[in-house]
C-alpha cells in the first residue's frame, strides 16, 4: 500500500483516503463521492481498530458486511481498498501510542477511556500507510474530527483534514453503524436523539440565551422515553469543546445516549 502510495506522490498524483470500520453507510458513501472528486485516486480504508475499543465495548459483534462494502465502493469510484488484518497493523512487538491532550478529555472520552488514543494512534498509521493529500471525515464523530485536525496540526503532517456534514435518515436519525443493533422499539426511541437537537436550535431562533435551560430542554426531551438513557447532553465550545457557562454562538451541542445495548452519539453546531 505504502510502496504504491509513494510512487502516485513522485507523480504528484493527489490521493484521497476514507478511513472506516466498514458496515458502510450512506454517511460514508458521501464522504467516498467527495473524495472521488478531490483526488486522481480514492482510497478506502476497512479495519475494525480493535486499539479504539474498551474491554466491554462492542469489537467481537462490531458489524461486518465485507461483499456489501466492496460493492458500494465500486459504486462510489473507489480505486483501492485498503483491508489490512490486525497483526499486520499491530505486530506482537507494537508498543509505541500518542498522548493526546485536552480535547481528549471531555464528552466520549470521559465514558471511554483510551479510545481517542487508540483512534489517534490507527489514523496516523494510515496516514504513514496510505500518504493521503486528502482524507474525510465525518462530522457525526465530531471530537474525534476535532483531535485529528490538532493532530494534523501539532504534528504538521501533510494532509488536508475535510470534514463532511452528518448524514440523517429521513426521520432525522444520524446514520450510523451502530443503527443495525436497535430493535424495531429502540430506533423509534432513538428518534428523541435528533429531535433534541432540533427543539435546542429552535429555542436559540426564538432568542433563548441560557445554557442551562436548552440543556434542560434536550434532557427533558431525551428523557420523555424511558428507553433512553442519557449519557451526556453538553453545550461546548466548538473549537476546544470547553463546556460554556454562557451561550457563545456558534455552539456545538453533543449528546450521547444508550438505549438498551448500543451506545448512539449525534450533535449540531447550534447557530
Ligand atoms: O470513525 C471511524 O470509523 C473510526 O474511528 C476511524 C476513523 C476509521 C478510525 O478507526
Amino acid at each position: 500500500m505504502q510502496e504504491w502510495a509513494l510512487k502516485r506522490r513522485e507523480h504528484e498524483e493527489k490521493i484521497a483516503l476514507v478511513p472506516t470500520m466498514g458496515a458502510l453507510h450512506e454517511g460514508h458513501l458521501s464522504l467516498l463521492r467527495e473524495g472521488k472528486r478531490l483526488a486522481d485516486h480514492l482510497v478506502l480504508s476497512i479495519f475494525v481498530n480493535p486499539l479504539q475499543f474498551g474491554p466491554a465495548e462492542d469489537l467481537k459483534q462490531y458489524p461486518k458486511t465485507l461483499e456489501k462494502d466492496l460493492n458500494r465502493a465500486e459504486e462510489c469510484g473507489v480505486d483501492i481498498v485498503f483491508y489490512p488484518k490486525t497483526g499486520d497493523m499491530y505486530p506482537k512487538d507494537f508498543q509505541t501510542s500518542l498522548d493526546l491532550g485536552a480535547l481528549s478529555k471531555p464528552l466520549c472520552g470521559a465514558a471511554r477511556p483510551g479510545h481517542f488514543q487508540g483512534v489517534a494512534t490507527v489514523v496516523l498509521k494510515l496516514f504513514n500507510i496510505v500518504q493521503p493529500n486528502v482524507a474525510l471525515f465525518g462530522q457525526k464523530d465530531y471530537q474525534q474530527l476535532r483531535i485529528i485536525q490538532q493532530m494534523v496540526k501539532d504534528l504538521n503532517l501533510p494532509v488536508e483534514i475535510k470534514p463532511m456534514p452528518i448524514v440523517r435518515e429521513d426521520d432525522g436519525l444520524a446514520m450510523s453503524s451502530r443503527n443495525r443493533y436497535l430493535k424495531t422499539d429502540e430506533r423509534q426511541a432513538a428518534l428523541a436523539i435528533s429531535l433534541s437537537l432540533v427543539k435546542a436550535q429552535s429555542l436559540v431562533d426564538q432568542g433563548e440565551k441560557n445554557v442551562e435551560a436548552l440543556v434542560k430542554t434536550v434532557h427533558a426531551t431525551l428523557e420523555e422515553t424511558k428507553k433512553l438513557k442519557v449519557e451526556y447532553a453538553l453545550l461546548c465550545d466548538p473549537k476546544t469543546l470547553d463546556p460554556l457557562k454562557t451561550l457563545k454562538l456558534p455552539a456545538l451541542l453533543a449528546v450521547a445516549c444508550r438505549i438498551g445495548e448500543t451506545r448512539l452519539i449525534d450533535n449540531c453546531v447550534l447557530r
